[in-house]
């Protein structure tokens, strides 16, 4: 057995020292001397992960290449403590660890583990960890201090790997966020706008029918883009039309020489949030069905003003975000779904409504049906599809995430002058 040792770079090309590899120490007392049973057990239970692992990546098309017979070769198994294991595993130099994580939930589940993680330990040499635990269990808790800046960074939350995953409000560019009830869509949703409540150049506007998330903006510059009124569907339509005036006029204002508007006091980043949007959409139907309208009614009226922004409003410093249960067809066209670029899926029952956000996201979506509340799958430019804990507000003798919630917006959001409030 060898090892290839990566000596630094020549000519631009990289230069490795191929060794030869000792034995894994674990193989030792076999060839030397009787192992006691239980050393035996143990040694068995770990050869038996090697199998495992080279049989299952044996079976993934697009691996099982190029090495001989044998895809990939177990060069040691390291136990770590009882949440993980290390394989290091020798494989054919091209290929990289993405190559299988993105089979990580079928190696996992062959090899017993709960998640395995994968990084590269020298060219045509990986190490898996085969985790017994879900790393994504813990919470992830979120900084108390506001942003400050529409270049500063939003915590969207953080992957298997630790990795962190971030994004300037401007770089926000319509986000999507489906999820079950209680799967932690406003959990997120506190978050993301208690981290741009305390910009200056943002405006956040909601279509809120709970009525929650709006609550504790009373009082403040943001309240009279704000409706919350899930009996009065017209205050809806009639914000949505007032938004997309401000869009057509930002455009037709724009200076010579210049495609975007510039983000300023004067003309701030604005924030569309429509909370549970095709719940929004059912009332706006019903209303129709009272009416007996066929065309031109209120469910039309609503998905043309939102398709409208979600294709124009980047230009003019808006962005859209949509919560849903589901992201459904019916309630987002493709068009509509296709211009929301950063997509957020928490649990869902139906796999199919995974792949209406991540069509790559098959494999992950059954696993992903029972998944804890704040675990989401995050796609985004730059970002595949990665599974991922979304941060929460909450503080373990400090009450429920909204009371943090309502403490942050009404600490950090500028209000009104006392007489125009009055
Ligand atoms: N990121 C998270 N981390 C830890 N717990 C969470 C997280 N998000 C949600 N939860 C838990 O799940 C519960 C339901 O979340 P919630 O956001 O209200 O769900 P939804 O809005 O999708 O119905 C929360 O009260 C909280 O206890
Ligand atoms: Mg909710």
């Amino acid at each position: 057995m060898t090892l290839v040792v990566p000596e630094g770079q020549q000519n631009g090309r990289a230069v490795a020292r191929v060794v030869p590899l000792r034995l894994p120490p674990i193989y030792k007392p076999l060839a030397r001397r009787r192992a006691s049973a239980a050393r035996e057990r143990e040694l068995r239970s770990l050869q038996d992960y090697a199998w495992r692992f080279q049989s299952v990546v044996a079976g993934i098309p697009g691996l099982a290449v190029s090495y001989g017979d044998r895809p990939v070769r177990v060069l040691q198994v390291i136990p770590r403590d009882g949440t993980l294991t290390e394989l290091n595993v020798q494989v054919p130099v091209h290929h990289l660890p993405r190559d299988y994580s993105e089979h990580a939930h079928r190696i996992a589940a062959a090899m017993g583990a709960c998640r395995i993680r994968v990084q590269q330990f020298a060219p045509g040499q990986l190490l898996i960890e085969l985790l017994h635990s879900d790393p994504l269990r813990e919470p992830v808790r979120l900084s108390t201090e506001p942003l400050r800046s529409v270049t500063d960074l939003i915590y969207l939350g953080r992957d298997e790997t630790d990795q962190g995953y971030w994004l300037t409000p401007v770089e926000l560019v319509h986000l999507i966020v489906q999820g079950a009830t209680g799967s932690g869509k406003s959990v997120f949703t506190y978050g993301l706008l208690s981290q741009l409540v305390g910009i200056p150049e943002v405006l956040i506007a909601m279509s809120d029918p709970t009525g929650l998330l709006t609550r504790p903006f009373i009082g403040t510059v943001h309240a009279e883009w704000q409706v919350s009124d899930s009996a009065n569907i017209d205050a809806h339509i009639d914000l949505l039309r007032r938004l997309v005036e401000m869009m057509d006029q930002r455009i037709q204002n724009l200076p010579p020489r210049r495609d975007q508007v510039e983000i300023s006091d004067g003309c701030p980043l604005v924030f569309v949030v429509l909370e549970e949007y095709p719940g929004l959409i059912r009332a706006a139907a019903q209303v129709d069905a009272a009416d007996k309208r066929k065309s031109g009614g209120k469910v039309e009226q609503i998905k043309g003003l939102v398709g409208r922004l979600a294709a124009e409003s980047r230009k003019a410093g808006m962005r859209l975000v949509i919560l849903a249960q589901r992201a459904e067809a019916s309630i987002l066209d493709s068009y509509t779904r296709g211009q929301m670029t950063v997509k957020l899926s928490f649990r869902v029952a139906e796999a199919a409504s995974i792949e209406m956000l991540h069509p790559t996201g098959r494999e992950e979506a059954e696993e992903h049906a029972t998944s804890a509340a704040g675990i989401a799958l995050l796609s985004a430019p730059g970002v595949k599809l990665k599974r991922i804990k979304t941060p929460w507000l909450g503080v373990a003798d400090d009450g429920p995430e909204y009371a943090r919630y309502w403490d942050l917006v009404t600490t950090y959001a500028a209000r009104l002058p006392q007489e125009a409030a009055e």
